[in-house]
């Protein structure tokens, strides 16, 4: 099964940190996805679908996620909101499957995804709750022998840039591994929040991170770094999932890198090459991701 991944769209009325337009970001990363081939089966976007949780913005993603032609499945991350959210998605009824959470399984697919919410309403740090692990626990205890990817959007490791791991700790995050341990058909645990591609061992399986569609964040791992943005180009996942021997390509959206981007449009700047750092914007402090 072929599952592509976009995350942290930040979807909001105004320009980003970096100045663009996050739903144009997005819309150019939906043209990449339809044009993939092979299609893929199914796109799950790991929250952080808009910026404010804003019923607007909300309405924004729906119209720019309507012009994706691939099935997908949505979480919420710390910049959402979730009554909005579910108001704005009627049609995703799984959205309200979870009860007070945005959690779910679906079953419609070779591989079974297991949706988690990592999210504490008005917070940017993410928890796992003693319910939500016994809700896990209870899912993939349910079927064992079936290959199983599992969604959330905070990533339940430290990744060293340190402004970032400390604005999105996961609460519960040991007990988590715990769980995620006892199963051998998990495949993937699919994250979000960092705006970054990164991958991590936990338990008996992979846990990674998505680039954002919206903004990036700096590969800082200074002990005293700044959580700042900068112009690498968005990107999105695709994972190629077989038992056991599941891959996970990193893609970068090819109409913003590429040179021949037409003006008017926003397109991604390029660092010199053997020269200094490229210039980065400064974020401002308030980037939580
Ligand atoms: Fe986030
Ligand atoms: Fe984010």
């Amino acid at each position: 099964m072929l599952i592509a991944q976009i995350s942290d769209l930040h979807i909001q009325e105004r320009p980003g940190p970096d100045g663009v337009m996050a739903v144009d970001h997005l819309e150019l990363a939906i043209d990449d996805l339809n044009r993939f081939e092979p299609r893929p089966d199914l796109v799950v976007v790991t929250g952080d679908l808009t910026n404010n949780g804003l019923p607007a913005e909300y309405a924004m993603l729906h119209a720019a996620l309507g012009k994706l032609e691939i099935p997908y499945l949505l979480i919420a991350g710390n910049h959402d909101s979730r009554e909005p959210l579910r108001e704005a998605f009627p049609e995703h009824a799984y959205l309200r499957s979870g009860g007070e959470f945005i959690q779910y399984v679906d079953d419609n697919w070779p591989v079974r995804i297991v949706a988690l919410d990592s999210t504490v309403p008005g917070r940017h740090h993410g928890e796992l709750c003693p319910a939500r692990l016994q809700w896990l626990a209870d899912r993939l205890a349910e079927k064992p022998d079936q290959t199983t990817v599992v969604i959330m959007h905070h990533p339940p490791f430290d990744t060293g840039i340190l402004p970032m791991d400390a604005l999105g700790i996961l609460a519960g995050r040991e007990e988590f591994a715990r769980i995620i341990a006892q199963h051998s058909n998990i495949e993937r645990v699919l994250c979000g929040h960092m705006h970054r591609s990164i991958v991590c061992r936990v338990g008996n399986t992979l846990a990674s991170t998505c680039p954002g569609t919206a903004h990036q964040v700096e590969l800082d791992l200074r002990e005293h770094g700044r959580l700042t943005s900068n112009a690498e180009p968005p990107g999105y996942h695709v994972h190629w999932v077989r038992p056991g021997a599941t891959v996970t390509h990193h893609a970068v959206v090819s109409y913003l890198a590429s040179p021949l981007s037409p003006p008017g449009r926003p397109k991604a700047k390029s660092a010199p090459l053997g020269g200094s750092k490229p210039k980065v914007q400064r974020a401002g402090p308030s980037l939580p991701a």
